[in-house]
């Protein structure tokens, strides 16, 4: 398949958002969970808009009982981005999904998932870091149990922290102490925003000092602010099929990637969330090579771009590159 082989960094994975949907009935199966209203006729995810798919994606995790799951979704996550010609990817994983943010639980689920993804570097030579994630709508004390678990298991896995959720609950400035408890922890910073906030959304996640912004794309509204990412060095996590899907462009030839890209922003390509926008990192590269003519030499300069705002040390970042 056109693409397969080429190697791909991504950046932004959701762990829980990655879960095929077969995974997630087989276990809802093997514990007698009900998932009514999760799936469509078909099987797969079924939502009408960006709230109800938080809501389906929220009920999905009910599966995710323990650290035993987890490390099974994580063996499965990655063994599937490594099919997809993925060698690095960093995965968003919410201390709100692993224990509820209570520290000792996090570090028991923490210690599975990081044995899963050695596994998986050792099974399929895909390397992985993880990215400790609150959600913007449980509202900012959760946000600080979450950033405390981050800080508290800094190291080898986790490197970042990042907030997603919904965009439109709360002010970004309410999450300031996470974000500052983070980074005085060593952690790097990204935040979900100009997805379906605009410019002043963004502009908002500028104010944490975060070092890329997932989305972002609609900073393109504003020329100044588009200026301003260029002149801070601001990586976006830019995910065309998840936006196209969830309607914040009706088609991708509406997209922006290539107008940020062209005003020298940089700019990375992830999935988010696979199975619930129908695509895979093969399909966003086809994609892009059929409605902007992207081709291997563009392909290869967004990876570099992807290396280069990856949140690993050097030794690792050498490899990627
Ligand atoms: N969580 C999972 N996918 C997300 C998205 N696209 N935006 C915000 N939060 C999310
Ligand atoms: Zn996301």
């Amino acid at each position: 398949m056109e693409f397969q082989n080429t190697p791909k960094v991504e950046l932004h994975l959701h762990i829980e958002g990655a879960m095929p949907s077969e995974f997630a009935r087989r276990l809802a199966d093997e514990k007698n969970i009900s998932l009514e209203g999760v799936f469509d006729e078909s099987g797969g995810y079924a939502y009408r808009d960006f709230w109800h798919f938080l809501e389906v994606y929220e009920a999905a995790t009910q599966v995710l009982t323990g650290p035993e799951e987890f490390a099974r979704l994580t063996k499965a996550v990655l063994e599937q981005s490594a099919e997809q010609g993925v060698i690095y990817t960093e995965a968003f994983i919410s201390p709100d999904f692993c224990g509820g943010g209570d520290v000792g639980a996090w570090k028991e689920y923490l210690a599975a998932i990081t044995q899963a993804a050695s596994e998986a570097e050792r099974d399929h030579g895909i390397k992985s870091r993880g990215i400790a994630t609150p959600i913007r709508h449980f509202g900012p004390e959760k946000a600080k149990a979450a950033a405390l678990c981050a800080a508290e298991t800094v190291g080898d896995f986790i490197t970042g922290l990042g907030i997603g959720g919904d965009e439109k609950a709360g002010k970004l400035a309410d999450f300031a102490w996470s974000f500052d408890c983070a980074r005085e922890a060593g952690l790097q910073l990204t935040a979900h925003a100009g997805e379906w906030g605009g410019p002043e959304s963004v502009r908002d996640a500028l104010t944490l000092n975060v070092e890329r912004i997932g989305h972002g794309v609609r900073a393109i509204e504003d020329p100044a602010l588009v200026k301003e990412l260029v002149a801070r060095q601001v990586t976006l996590e830019v995910c065309p099929g998840s936006n196209v899907f969830l309607g914040v462009y009706p088609r991708l030839e509406d997209h922006p990637i290539t107008r940020l890209m062209d005003a020298g922003v940089n700019c990375t390509v992830s999935t988010d969330d696979p199975p619930f926008f129908h695509t895979t990192m093969t399909k966003e590269y086809q994609d892009l090579a059929r409605v902007f003519r992207f081709d291997e030499q563009v392909f290869s300069e967004l990876n570099r771009a992807a290396a280069k705002a990856a949140f690993c040390d050097e030794d690792t970042r050498a490899d990627i590159l």
